[in-house]
């Protein structure tokens, strides 16, 4: 089946057949009206690739770095929370699959594999995302966790100080873990495959925290857990505290932006959550230019939102984005068929990369600039 998916709107419709309607709208749901959500997509139809010709490109090399590291392909793996709800593989199918990819793969804090689970896992390149706890003992209970795994950076995200405004998933009474209601169960029998999966495997638990936590809804943990009024002047104490590469995600605003580079992130990632927070905030793609400006070559800026296609990529990277990431594309492989769906996603932006360079006229990621991308009017 996996096969007959050709990009990842297939993959998305093959992740709602497999899975429990309350997993596919937590991972397709966004904030409110979800306007957010396809602003970040539809955006990326405002801009075009203006292709360049007689080339003589016919081979091409996707590599590039990040933060110094080496990567086979401009494309990582967004931190995404609770995967063993989507697939009994987990986040061990996204690890593995970005190490086959030579890529980088972000863990969540809310993860449902440990850190030290994952960081024994592969020996691809590995970020650790943080949300921060209300307990500092805590933060640096995860910090220490996370470099003696093996992580090389810290992505502190910015933009869930309290969790958006899910409707799909207060529709479905959504929690994690999930809670056994009469709707719940009859979802449950329409989804066999997912249903079998899920009562076959573990209990699912975030799997950071040393205790079992009730099944709530993700706002109430978040509210309970997490430090809401974490500030400026917090980030610095936690970038001294990690004492290595960083990366701020969630920041679509120039000052922040160069707050950011002053405060001591190294990278900038440029991104609204896939929409899930503040509906209305604007399009990733549209804030890199402006950002970028801004910033010059203080930090490495990474943009994600809307990403579906890999001229999507080409785009960001011409626009100044040193690399992009996306959480639903191989969130959606994961749900419709562990990590040969992982696999298919990256393979399917992969092959499409080398496919839209040799078309555009370009050999490596590097030639990419300003001048192959038009504003349409
Ligand atoms: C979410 C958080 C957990 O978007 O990242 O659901």
């Amino acid at each position: 089946m996996l096969t007959h998916c050709h990009n990842i709107e297939d993959l998305r419709i093959a992740a709602r057949k497999r899975a429990h309607r309350m997993v596919f709208d937590y991972i397709d749901g966004a904030a409110d009206d979800e306007a957010a959500m396809r602003n970040n997509g539809h955006q990326f139809s405002g801009y075009d690739l203006v292709h360049r010709v007689l080339t003589g490109v016919d081979q091409v090399d996707t590599s590039t770095t990040l933060l110094g590291r080496k990567i086979d392909i401009p494309f990582i793996i967004s931190p995404s929370a609770g995967n063993r709800l989507f697939h009994t593989q987990g986040e061990r199918a996204v690890a593995r699959a970005a190490s086959e990819f030579g890529t980088i793969y972000s863990l969540s804090t809310l993860s449902t594999v440990s850190i030290e689970e994952i960081g024994r896992l592969t020996s691809g390149p590995k970020w650790f995302q943080l949300y921060v706890w209300k307990d500092r003992g805590l933060v640096k209970e995860m910090l220490a966790r996370a470099r003696m795994s093996g992580f090389e950076a810290l992505i502190l995200t910015v933009d869930m100080p309290i969790t958006g405004n899910r409707e799909r998933d207060l529709h479905n009474r959504f929690t994690i873990p999930p809670k056994i209601t009469p709707a719940q169960i009859w979802h449950a029998l329409r989804a066999p495959r997912w249903t079998a999966d899920y009562l076959m495997g573990p209990a699912i638990r975030y799997a950071n925290l040393s205790a079992d936590t009730p099944a709530i809804s993700l706002a109430a943990f978040v509210a309970g857990q997490l430090h809401a009024g974490f500030n400026w002047r917090d980030a610095e104490w936690l970038l001294g505290e990690w004492n290595g590469p960083s990366v701020i995600k969630g920041v679509v605003d120039t000052d922040d932006a160069a707050k950011a580079v002053s405060t001591g992130f190294n990278a900038i990632a440029i991104s609204n959550h896939g929409g899930r927070q503040l509906d209305a905030s604007p399009a990733p793609i549209d804030m890199l230019p402006p950002i970028a400006d801004k910033v010059g070559d203080a930090a490495e800026l990474i943009v994600d939102g809307g990403i579906r296609r890999s001229t999507d990529i080409l785009k960001s990277l011409a626009l100044g984005a040193r690399a992009v990431s996306f959480a639903r594309p191989y969130l959606y492989g994961l749900a419709a068929g562990g990590q040969q769906g992982v696999t298919r996603a990256l393979d399917l932006f992969t092959t499409s990369l080398r496919r839209d360079m040799v078309l555009l006229g370009v050999q490596s990621i590097s030639e990419l600039n300003r001048d192959f991308v038009r504003r349409r009017a």
